[in-house]
């Protein structure tokens, strides 16, 4: 586990950079954090370091709730917070997606725990990069990354630098 600092949207942008360079095909990167903690801020940086242009990352997909882009990887960029049921969750297919060869990255991923206040995921997910985004005031940010069960990568996801 590791904490990162940022103190601007530039640099949440730098560091979602540094990680999306260290993802590989399968990667599922699961975003926790309130409204306006970063979440989105961070994915654009990861899908620009997974090598998408700038121009293509659109915004958080708030009414399709899944936006998909084409980089060297495929991405999928999910977003639950308007999620309101279960039955919502499989008509997206997101068990299909998360076990996809992309590098997939949700926000509001508490939304997957089983349980409240569980560590347990549904569909089984295991395999997973957390994030835990916590606001410290208006530009203070505080990342923390738990990978759990990553698989091994060259180079190595730490350190980012
Ligand atoms: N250090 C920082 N890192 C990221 N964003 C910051 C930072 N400081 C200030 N901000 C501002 O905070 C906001 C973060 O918005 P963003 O949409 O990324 O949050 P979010 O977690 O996706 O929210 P939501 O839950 O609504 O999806 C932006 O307006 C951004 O400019
Ligand atoms: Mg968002």
């Amino acid at each position: 586990m590791i904490q990162i600092t940022t103190r601007s949207a530039d640099e949440t942008l730098e560091l979602g950079e540094k990680i999306g360079a260290r993802l590989i095909a399968g990667d599922l990167i699961l975003l926790f954090g309130d409204l306006g903690a970063g979440k989105t801020c961070l994915t654009q940086g990861i899908c620009q370091g997974v090598g998408l242009e700038k121009e293509a990352y659109i915004r958080s997909p708030t009414f399709t709730l899944i936006n998909e882009y084409h980089a060297k990887i495929p991405i999928f960029h999910v977003d639950l917070y308007r999620l309101e049921e279960e039955a919502e969750i499989i008509n997206l297919g997101l068990e299909e997606i998360i076990y996809s060869p992309a590098v997939t990255i949700i926000e509001w991923s508490e939304k997957l725990k089983s349980e409240k206040n569980s560590n347990e995921f549904k569909y089984g997910i295991q395999d997973r990069l957390e994030i835990h985004i916590s606001s410290k005031n208006e530009t203070l940010r505080e990342f923390t990354l738990l990978p759990v069960n990553l698989s091994p990568r060259e180079p190595s996801l730490f350190p980012l630098l």
